[in-house]
C-alpha cells in the first residue's frame, strides 16, 4: 500500500479561503497536517475558512490547528506582516502553497495598463516575495530524506498560446511564475526544498466562472476526459507532490487538465 500523506506537517496556503486554495487546504487537513495556515485579503473570508476547515478536521477525526490571517499579498508591507504573524505562531514550515492569484481580460485596445500591473504584481511579484520571506522557515523543516515543498499554482495556460478573452497579464504571469518555479527548483534542491508547479486546466471557481459560463460546454466537449477539473483531481496531485514518497520529484510542471492542453479549445471562443 502506498499511503500519500502529510502527517505532522505545517503548511501555508495563500488564497486558501476559497477555490483551488481551499481544495488544497482541505486535502492537507484531511490527510494528516498538524497546522494549516490560510490567508486572503478579506477578514470575513479568513474567519469563514477557519470555521470550515475546523469542521472538516472534526468530521475526519483529525486534530489540526487552523490559522487564518487576512493580508493583501500584493502589498509589500502586508506580505511582510503576514510572514511575521505566521513566524510568531510556528517555528518551521514544511509546505508552502503559493496559490493566490487574479486575472483580468479585455481587448488589447481597452486593456488598462493598471490591470496588467495588478495581475503581474500578485501572480508573480507577490509569489516571489512570499517565497523569499518563507525560505528560512522552510529550511528549518527541510531534510534530505523529506525536503520541504513549495508548490506554485501556475496554470495550463502557461504552456499554451491561446488567448480568447485578452488575459494578457494573466498568461504572461503564469508563464513567468512557472519559470520561477523551475529556476528555484534547481537553486533550492541543495537546501532540501523541492519546488514544483501545478498547472490546472479549468476548474469551477469564482475566478474561472466567467469563462465557464461563456464556453463551458465547449471546454467539456473538447477535454479528452470530457469534463472540467474536480476538487479531488487537484487534491490527488497536491498530496502526491507533498508526500515523502515524492521527495525525488523536483522542478516539474504537472498538468492537472485531463489532457486539455493537447486539444485546446480556447481559440474557438
Ligand atoms: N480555477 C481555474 O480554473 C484555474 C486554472 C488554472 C490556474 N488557476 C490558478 O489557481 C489559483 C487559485 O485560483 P481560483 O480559481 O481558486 O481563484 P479564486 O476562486 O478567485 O480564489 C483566489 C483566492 O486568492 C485570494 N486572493 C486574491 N487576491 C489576493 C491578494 N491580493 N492577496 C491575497 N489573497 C488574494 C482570494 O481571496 P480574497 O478575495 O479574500 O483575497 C481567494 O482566496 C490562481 O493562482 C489561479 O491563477 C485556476
Amino acid at each position: 500500500m502506498v499511503d500519500f500523506n502529510v502527517d505532522g506537517k505545517i503548511a501555508v496556503v495563500t488564497g486558501g479561503t476559497r477555490g483551488l486554495g481551499m481544495h488544497c487546504a482541505e486535502a492537507l487537513v484531511e490527510n494528516g497536517a498538524k497546522t494549516v495556515v490560510v490567508t486572503s485579503r478579506k477578514a470575513k473570508a479568513c474567519e469563514d475558512a477557519k470555521t470550515h476547515l475546523e469542521e472538516v478536521a472534526k468530521k475526519n477525526g483529525k486534530s489540526v490547528k487552523i490559522i487564518a490571517i487576512p493580508a493583501d499579498l500584493s502589498d509589500e508591507a502586508q506580505c511582510e506582516k503576514f510572514y511575521e504573524e505566521v513566524a510568531e505562531q510556528v517555528d518551521k514550515v514544511d509546505i508552502l502553497i503559493a496559490n493566490a492569484g487574479a486575472t483580468w481580460g479585455a481587448p488589447l485596445e481597452d486593456h488598462d495598463i493598471k490591470a496588467i500591473k495588478k495581475v503581474i504584481n500578485l501572480n508573480i511579484v507577490a509569489v516571489f516575495h512570499t517565497i523569499k520571506l518563507f525560505t528560512p522557515l522552510l529550511e528549518k523543516a527541510a531534510t534530505n530524506e523529506d525536503p520541504s515543498r513549495i508548490i506554485i499554482m501556475s496554470s495550463i495556460i502557461s504552456v499554451l498560446n491561446n488567448d480568447a478573452v485578452g488575459t494578457y497579464g494573466y498568461l504572461a504571469s503564469k508563464a513567468a511564475v512557472s519559470h520561477l518555479g523551475r529556476n528555484l527548483a534547481v537553486q533550492f534542491a541543495p537546501r532540501h526544498i523541492n519546488v514544483n508547479n501545478i498547472l490546472p486546466g479549468f476548474f469551477p471557481t469564482k475566478m474561472a466562472q466567467g469563462l465557464i459560463d461563456m464556453g463551458g460546454q465547449l471546454l467539456r466537449e473538447t477535454n479528452p476526459r470530457g469534463r472540467l477539473g474536480e476538487k479531488e483531481d487537484l487534491q490527488a496531485a497536491l498530496l502526491f507532490l507533498c508526500s515523502k514518497q515524492a521527495n525525488y520529484i523536483n522542478g516539474v510542471d504537472l498538468p492537472v487538465d485531463g489532457g486539455a492542453r493537447l486539444n485546446s479549445p480556447a481559440s474557438h471562443f
